[in-house]
């Protein structure tokens, strides 16, 4: 069984996505940590992202890889675990950019073909139900306000130490959600089938049942 959950920055995807992994014994992909991780590693080594051949070069020495530690999934980029570090405001700020670029998304798109490989699984992302498992049999887009999902942002930035207004954040989603959807390759959109829930005033435990009912009735069907 494949479980797509595609919807923009803050929508709830990933912490739905890892209690319904968990819940269901099934593989959990974050997709977004991999596009931070290759942000952070382009950043740390400053590459021109104009530069097709430096960044052809630069990809082929990133090595991605999860690791689950005290049942946190955690991304390693060489054997080192950079969990922490992809989630600060410099890479939150620069990820559209490098997730515009062609050869990123094809290198991350073939690993997380490659990862997710024959397991049951659930993938979190943008472009999961349009390009990356196109033949998912659940799909399923998870929209939110952009006021909730910039409280919801704050929340985690308060936690990791990070200062930073609600307004701010919520200038920086608006500014990010413009990129992702209107990028020219696997911009973020709906897929045809995809099954749409507003999480505005959804629990995530609301959010993960209501998933878990949806692909009960694909299984039976
Ligand atoms: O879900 P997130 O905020 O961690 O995602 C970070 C960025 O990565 C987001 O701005 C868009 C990009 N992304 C993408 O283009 N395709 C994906 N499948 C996942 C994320």
């Amino acid at each position: 069984m494949q479980v797509a959950i595609d919807g923009p920055a803050s929508a709830g995807k990933s912490t739905v996505a890892k209690k319904l992994a968990q819940d269901l014994n099934y593989m959990y992909l974050d997709t977004g940590a991999m596009y931070r991780g290759v942000t952070l590693e382009f950043l740390k080594d400053d590459v021109d992202l104009t530069n097709d051949e430096l960044i052809s070069q630069k990809l082929k020495n990133i090595n991605l890889t999860f690791e689950t530690i005290e049942s946190e999934q955690h991304l390693l980029i060489n054997g080192e675990d950079k969990s922490q570090e992809i989630r600060s405001i410099a890479v939150t700020n620069s990820v559209s950019d490098v997730a515009s670029i062609k050869q990123v998304r094809s290198f991350l798109v073939a690993e997380q073909r490659r990862i997710a490989g024959k397991h049951d699984v659930v993938m979190d992302g943008r472009d999961i139900g349009t390009t990356v498992l196109p033949n998912a049999e659940v799909k399923v887009f998870l929209l939110a306000s952009v006021h909730e999902r910039a409280q919801r942002r704050l929340l985690d930035y308060q936690q990791s130490g990070e200062t930073i207004s609600l307004n701010q954040i919520e200038e920086d989603i608006k500014n990010r959600d413009y990129k992702d959807q209107h990028r020219a390759i696997s911009p973020l959109v709906k897929a045809k089938d995809a099954i749409e829930l507003d999480t505005t005033s959804l629990a995530i435990d609301e959010v993960v049942e209501e998933l878990k009912k949806i692909i009960e009735k694909v299984k039976k069907s």
